[in-house]
């Protein structure tokens, strides 16, 4: 039984959420921003996680072209940091949900990718991310690897469906690339599959958590207008190469969760569902902010 969890990186989009989710259900929760516990830092590691029942690591350069253009700091965090929190977790005992992502696969694939497909990222952050997985499993074979995708809140965070949802407000319009498939996952379904992994009677090392179904960035952002009622013509397709952001991306990543369900964790819904039930709730701190 979970009492008290720790979480790293608890600053940005995924671990705020999950700390604000982990003390609406009870939990004594620490969340730790960047500020407050370096993960680089092998020292800090142990003490931060000395009194927890579960870590959650979301500590990371999430953003694809910082990590492309500071490959060293990319690997300090993603793969060095996440090994310093599993070892700290297992010396003092802790469970660990490690938090990973669908860029450890290359995009050859047409199919949704499952835990036993090969993996091959084509850029830094995926390769220091995947670095990352076979350290904390090295360094803790009883942590979770917890492969998402596309996350977004929705609310009022820097995610590309928040970003959407302000846009929306506006009569502004945007571009999206309709050459990148993968599996939008909301914040809310990932957070609750990470409290049931974190009981820990999820046998399975690597898991994936997505929602079902896979479409383009093109696609979802059309989709965020059409479900706040502005009109989707707003949006403009694009290619990734007319996008023309530094660091290359894989062209298909949606994931499979058949066997992340078959270890136990609930059948994912589908995308537009979970996205519906996301564009439903307020925004906290209820003002719409002015264009983006
Ligand atoms: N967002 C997605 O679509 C997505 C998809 C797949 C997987 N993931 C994974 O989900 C996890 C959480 O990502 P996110 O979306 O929440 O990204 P995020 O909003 O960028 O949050 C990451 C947090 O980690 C912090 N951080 C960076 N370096 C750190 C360090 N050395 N020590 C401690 N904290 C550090 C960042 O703080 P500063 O900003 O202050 O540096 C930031 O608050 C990551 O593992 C990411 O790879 C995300």
């Amino acid at each position: 039984m979970v009492a008290r969890i720790v979480i790293s990186g608890a600053g940005g989009q995924v671990g705020r959420f999950l700390a604000g989710e982990g003390a609406r259900r009870g939990l004594e929760v620490s969340a730790l921003t960047h500020a407050e516990w370096d993960i680089t830092d092998p020292r800090a590691a142990e003490r931060f996680v000395a009194e927890s029942d579960l870590v959650v690591n979301c500590a990371a350069i999430a953003n694809v072209d910082v990590a492309e253009a500071d490959p060293d700091a990319a690997y300090a965090v993603n793969a060095t940091g996440a090994e310093n929190v599993a070892h700290a977790c297992a010396r003092v005992g802790a469970s660990l949900v490690h938090i990973s992502t669908d860029y450890v696969f290359g995009g050859d694939q047409r199919r949704p990718y499952d835990v036993g497909d090969a993996t091959g990222p084509v850029g830094v952050y995926g390769r220091a991310k995947l670095a990352g997985e076979v350290a904390v499993l090295a360094a803790m074979p009883d942590a979770h690897v917890v492969r998402t995708s596309w996350v977004y809140t929705g609310g009022d965070g820097n995610d590309f469906v928040a970003g959407l949802r302000r846009l929306a407000a506006t009569d502004g319009t945007a571009e999206a690339v309709d050459d990148q498939v993968g599996s939008p996952t909301y914040v809310k379904d990932l957070a609750d599959a990470v409290f049931v992994i974190g009981e820990g009677h999820i046998r399975e090392p690597i898991l994936h958590v997505a929602n079902e179904g896979a479409c383009t960035r093109f696609e979802l952002a059309q989709a965020v207008f059409d479900e706040l009622g502005a009109d989707p013509r707003r949006i403009r397709p694009i290619s990734t190469a007319q996008a023309g952001r530094p660091a290359p991306r894989p062209v298909y990543s949606a994931l499979s969760m058949a066997t992340s369900v078959r270890a136990g964790l609930t059948p994912p819904r589908p995308w537009r569902e979970a996205l519906a039930e996301a564009l439903a709730q307020p925004i906290p701190g209820g003002q719409l902010p002015s264009t983006p």
